[in-house]
């Protein structure tokens, strides 16, 4: 990375001063407290020995952890089923009565599932899943709507101790393809359609298109939006015929606590997504154990809300694995948060008496800016919690969340980790920590973070720097599907000496200490809370017929953190003036959502003639960003030729006067 597009990246956050302690009467009942800290630093495997006894574990384990870097063991020798912790141990110990989901359909329909119904919607589509030929370490692909039936789905195949690949809804037939082809997915979990603002879509088509050809042996196919579908005999089968008929008792297999549980691909600096792989023990262990204290989640009281959707890795720890760990009530909403108005989610908030609700700082911003007379209109008092994710979160935003939907009556816990890091790794514990609107605050007890400098020494307060991760932690990846190096190259090589994880992300304390996170420092985007690589969005574009080299970078967005521009130089046949219309340019940004999906669409484009290179051929995205957020442009005297900056630059004041 160029120098000056380091420092860019750590530069300094304005000064932040405001500080809000718990409130006594909070504090009183809290789960965790402050000597929990203290406690797990003296004594780390310890602490995590404590929290895996959160689970039942059908053999306990003889170590607590076997670290040889970069690869870690947890609770070896322990067997568990990660199924029967989520759904069966509620039921038997008397709680089967509780509800597990307060299902809300986006039309308006409703589901009530407790933890008996989830045990016997578990088991009977594990039975199904096994006549399809589903067993132990085999790979089940899952793209599916906000439904019922992906939490039975990925439950399922823990239960029988078979991985899931759950890809995103949005994901384009492309994506889904290459995802099903790395995993050699052996089964596909869809549905006919999805509803998505108010009207049905059709998904089994596009899933048709992306398992022609590979390793797919069966489609399951959950009926949700009546669309007529396309059928191939023999491959697919309904979900209602394959797994209502099934018995609903299965008697759950225990299995090796470092047994693989789930596949899930995240972006990374180059094109091809990496199959982020998490194993069993130790991933359900921190996942219920900071559900639990972040969330200050009372079971049997707190009604639990995470608005994520299940094709994240916010969806898999904080919808089905921790929540459900700990005998959680919660609320799924299958839809967008404007259908059928824009006060849908306190109309929900209300209906349920929600008491935790974590969601993303774009959302934030998109209720700000739907204005606060929405929420106003709606019984918000039973908000005990407010936490979000995926993103930093901007001060101004924070406090709005605060002062209108929390009513200066809520923690807030902002909470930094990864898909890598599968659970919560920074944030504060609400009750104990005192919070400052747009820090992580600091790391968890028995989780240990640090800012360091380019030669991986720890900075000093009120310093910036990249943040690492120096201690081995239950949740953590065990690796990269099929590619060991990548996995060693990617987290393990920036800081090798010192053996810290590299969380590609830039960081700095304030002058009490805390973190305050500022962002990717490598070539990943965060659009809404979600990474995409600008390598990836670079190859769709130059997948198009008219497009000879593209350069994509993210420029901050008022809405979603960043919002993607793409440079794009035009093939020599592609006539100037048409390739540069708006239609063509249209063309182009359906190109990129076609490849990659919708999330992954350029909010602009600009046809350039040159792209801004050192000598060495590197493409300067620093000056480009420049550019894209209308900063003069910085340093230009490593490029090759400097005066094509003046050129884009011009280009970009003429596009944007268009
Ligand atoms: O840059 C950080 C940002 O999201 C990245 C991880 O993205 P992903 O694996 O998709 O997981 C998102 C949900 C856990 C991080 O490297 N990020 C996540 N949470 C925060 C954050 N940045 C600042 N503050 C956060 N609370």
């Amino acid at each position: 990375m160029a120098e000056s597009e380091k420092s860019s990246a750590l530069s300094a956050l304005s000064t932040e001063s405001r500080a809000f302690p718990p409130s006594e009467e909070f504090a009183s009942q809290a789960n965790a407290t402050a000597d929990w800290y203290d406690r797990a630093d003296s004594d780390r495997e310890g602490f995590w020995a404590e929290q895996a006894d959160r689970l039942h574990w059908t053999k306990k384990w003889d170590t607590v952890l076997d670290w040889e870097p970069p690869f870690a063991k947890w609770f070896v020798g322990g067997e568990l089923n990660v199924a029967y912790n989520c759904a069966d141990r509620h039921v038997e110990a008397g709680n089967g009565d509780r509800v597990a989901i307060h299902w809300e359909g986006e039309p308006g329909d409703s589901r009530t599932i407790t933890y008996a119904d989830l045990q016997r919607e578990v088991s009977k589509t594990a039975n199904a899943l096994t006549e399809l030929g589903v067993g132990k370490g085999d790979r089940v692909a899952i793209q599916l709507p906000m439904i019922p039936e992906a939490v039975f789905s990925m439950l399922a195949c823990a239960r029988l101790g078979a991985l899931h690949s759950v890809v995103f809804g949005g994901f384009s037939p492309g994506a889904l393809k290459a995802r099903i082809e790395d995993a050699e997915a052996k089964v596909l979990i869809t549905s006919d359609g999805q509803y998505r603002r108010g009207k049905p879509a059709p998904m089994k088509e596009n899933t048709d298109e992306a398992v022609e050809g590979t390793s797919i042996e069966k489609v399951l196919v959950v009926k949700r939006t009546e669309t007529d579908v396309p059928w191939t005999e023999g491959r697919d089968v309904w979900w209602h015929d394959a797994v209502d008929g099934a018995s609903d008792q299965h008697t759950p297999e225990s299995f090796d606590s470092e047994h693989p549980l789930f596949i899930l691909y995240t972006s990374g600096t180059t094109g091809k997504p990496k199959g982020i792989l998490h194993t069993s023990g130790g991933y359900l262990t921190q996942s219920a154990y900071t559900h639990n204290v972040v969330f200050d989640h009372k079971p049997g009281e707190s009604v639990y809300w995470c608005t994520a959707d299940i094709g994240w890795v916010t969806g898999h720890t904080y919808i089905v694995y921790g929540p459900l760990a700990n005998g959680a009530t919660q609320v799924i909403y299958e839809g967008t948060p404007n259908t059928p108005h824009e006060g849908r989610h306190w109309e929900i908030v209300d209906k349920y008496k929600v008491s935790i609700y974590y969601t993303a700082p774009t959302l934030i911003r998109t209720f700000m800016k739907w204005g606060e007379d929405i929420p106003a209109k709606y019984d918000l008092s039973s908000l005990k919690v407010l936490g979000t994710v995926g993103e930093p979160i901007n001060p101004e935003a924070w406090m709005w969340f605060r002062e209108k939907i929390g009513k200066d009556n809520c923690p807030i816990v902002d909470t930094w980790w990864q898909t890598e890091t599968g659970s919560q790794m920074i944030a504060p514990l609400p009750g104990v920590t005192a919070t400052k609107p747009g820090s992580a605050m600091r790391a968890l007890p028995g989780i240990s973070a640090t800012v360091v400098d380019d030669t991986g020494t720890p900075v000093g307060n009120g310093e910036g720097g990249y943040l690492v991760l120096d201690k081995p932690w239950p949740s953590m990846l065990r690796g990269i599907w099929g590619d060991t190096e990548r996995y060693k190259d990617t987290y393990w090589s920036r800081f090798a000496e010192q053996g810290y994880y590299f969380a590609g992300d830039g960081a700095k304390y304030d002058d009490d200490g805390a973190i305050w996170l500022l962002g990717r420092v490598d070539d990943v985007m965060n659009i809404s809370g979600h990474r995409i690589s600008t390598t990836e969005v670079e190859s769709a574009l130059v997948s198009h017929p008219t497009v000879a080299e593209a350069a994509v970078v993210g420029a901050s967005d008022e809405t979603t953190g960043q919002g993607i521009v793409a440079f794009v130089i035009l093939r020599g046949s592609a006539s100037k003036d048409e390739a540069k219309g708006e239609e063509a340019i249209k063309a182009l940004r359906d190109h990129v959502s076609k490849e990659i999906g919708p999330i992954a669409k350029p909010r602009q484009i600009l046809v350039v003639e040159e792209l801004p290179k050192t000598r060495s051929g590197k493409i300067m995205r620093r000056l480009l960003r420049d550019v894209a957020e209308n900063r003069d442009v910085g340093d230009v005297s490593t490029l090759a030729d400097s005066s094509v900056m003046d050129l884009i630059s011009s280009g970009m004041s003429e596009s944007k006067e268009d």
